[in-house]
């Protein structure tokens, strides 16, 4: 009867105990799924076992990773998380050891009868029993212990045990999958600094060549700009660099790690202009199936680059102002007022001035866009850099195609009489042509004759060597320094402007002021 009424009993505990652990085994579930952060989800894991799961004095080590120290992740004691001392533990050291090597769990009726026990955390009850398991990954090797301490002994701690087995494989598979994640978000960040750097070094100085001081101002001008958020407009014939010099400015400009965004105004009719700029709504035309954010949007944070500027309608002009001075705008379709932060850099080849004087270029956005105007010499103005340009290209051409490419003085005397038209980039496709048809790898007079350029008996007139005066001497005064800048343009006003970096108006305006007299030529 007494053992009737005593299995009664101890069928009633295990059924409580039984019902008490599904309930934390639910708990534990969700724990472990909310968060990777390992240290954080097993302390709440701890304190769950002590709050619901009748398990105390809960711990938890870890291999670290590259599987040599086990690391004590968690602790909990009597009723609170215990602060994390960096315990480590030895090899061969203890009970957690033992589990470590032998892969199979180890359960003390009470503590204080097992001789192997260290006890070096100091958190565990001697009076109570002891359960500590291997934590598996596949069920391989330990990566980890877990111990925790039943409120008592009897029959009931080989279940306890088994419970613990299974958090153990919960814990297994959150530590691998955090681990995974861990390793993968540090691979990305590796390859995003990777590429950062390369991107850096692609755009940044290292990619413009020139010694010239047309071209080391420009240099002066960049970095000077670059610091600032303030619009920029690049000026220049076609292939003289100006996106070069856009990507220079963006990516040594505190937003180098944010976003760099091209337009070219040019290429698109003005309804297919606004959506790419300014994005549109599901619905607002035909063939706007879904939403879709336009560059500003996309470039929120970083630089919009809007090539070829001079293209636009007014029409939009008038819409471009609106952003470039409020820095918000309407998606097309769209009723909200969506703001940005965009740093503008703008470039163009055509007259603005000319344009503005017309009409046909608004004036208030030709101020908002030229608060800083870089001028990009053309090739014929800094013939000098010819030789430096041509090798650096030719370098470049080397990489792209894969093989090894020299070139000789004697195509760079040829290439020095030329007057590039097409500026620098009218150079780089000559030799991208001569190293296609140069069969040894040597570039030489020969074959640059025959990517199509004639050697002509003198230097060309274009390329008469620059009256060399250093524009920046601070020896000169202003007016000397207008009048230098005027003798090296071959007195035409644009040009020495540009030298200078004003605008006509300014350099007409100083013209008059200094009471320099215009030579007719
Ligand atoms: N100073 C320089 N050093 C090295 N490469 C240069 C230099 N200037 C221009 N280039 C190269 O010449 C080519 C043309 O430059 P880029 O496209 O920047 O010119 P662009 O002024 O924007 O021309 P376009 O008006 O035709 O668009 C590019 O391949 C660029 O890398
Ligand atoms: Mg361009």
């Amino acid at each position: 009867m007494i053992e009737i009424i005593t299995s009664a009993k101890q069928n009633a505990a295990m059924c409580a105990l039984i019902q008490a652990e599904l309930e934390t085994l639910y708990s534990v579930s969700k724990v472990l799924s909310k968060s990777i952060d390992l240290k954080q989800t097993l302390a709440e894991v701890l304190k769950l076992l002590h709050d619901q799961g009748r398990l105390l004095n809960g711990m938890v080590s870890l291999l670290d990773e590259d599987g040599r120290d086990l690391m004590v992740f968690a602790v909990h004691e009597g009723n609170r998380v215990a602060p994390l001392e960096s315990v480590c533990y030895q090899q061969g050291e203890g009970l957690v050891s033992i589990i470590m090597k032998s892969s199979e769990p180890i359960i003390v009726e009470r503590l204080t009868d097992e001789p192997r026990f260290l006890g070096r955390l100091g958190v565990y009850d001697m009076a109570l029993p002891f359960i500590g398991v291997p934590i598996k990954i596949d069920k391989n090797e330990a990566i980890g212990v877990f111990v925790a301490q039943p409120p008592s002994g009897g029959s009931l701690l080989g279940e306890q045990a088994r419970f613990l087995e299974m958090l153990a494989i919960l814990v297994g598979q959150s530590v691998s999958l955090s681990r995974t994640v861990v390793n993968e978000q540090r691979a990305l960040k590796d390859e995003r600094d990777y590429l950062r750097r390369e991107v850096k070094s692609e755009h940044g100085f290292d990619s413009i060549v020139g010694h010239s001081p047309l071209i080391r101002r420009v240099f002066d001008q960049v970095r000077q700009v670059a610091k600032w958020n303030t619009s920029v407009l690049i000026r220049g014939e076609s292939g003289t660099g100006k996106e070069l010099i856009a990507n220079a400015i963006h990516y040594n400009s505190p937003r180098a790690g944010d976003v760099f965004i091209k337009l070219n105004c040019a290429a698109l009719p003005d309804n297919l202009l606004e959506s790419e700029l300014f994005g549109h709504e599901k619905g607002a035309f035909t063939g706007a199936i879904t939403q879709r954010k336009g560059r500003f949007e996309q470039a929120d944070g970083g630089t919009l680059f809007l090539d070829e500027i001079g293209e636009i309608s007014s029409a939009f002009q008038a819409k471009l102002l609106r952003v470039l001075q409020e820095g918000e705008f309407e998606r097309i379709g769209g009723l909200k007022t969506i703001k940005v932060d965009v740093r503008i850099i703008a470039a163009t080849n055509r007259d603005l001035e000319a344009d503005v004087e017309q009409g046909v270029f608004r004036e208030d956005l030709y101020y908002r866009l030229n608060v800083m105007p870089i001028n990009m010499p053309s090739l014929r103005e800094h013939a000098e850099d010819i030789p430096d340009l041509a090798r650096f290209l030719v370098e470049k051409i080397s990489r792209i195609q894969g093989r090894s490419l020299t070139i000789m003085d004697s195509a760079i005397r040829i290439l020095m009489r030329h007057s590039w038209p097409g500026n620098v980039r009218e150079l780089e496709n000559c030799l991208e042509r001569a190293a296609i048809m140069c069969e040894r790898g040597h570039i030489d007079r020969d074959v640059i004759g025959l990517a199509g350029l004639k050697e002509s008996g003198t230097i060309n007139q274009a390329v008469k060597p620059v009256i060399n005066v250093d524009l920046d001497d601070p020896d000169m005064d202003d007016r000397e320094r207008v009048i230098a800048a005027l003798e090296q343009a071959g007195w035409v006003q644009a040009k020495a402007a540009r030298l200078l970096g004003l605008t006509p108006r300014q350099i007409a305006y100083r013209i008059q002021t200094l009471n320099i007299k215009v030579r007719q030529i």
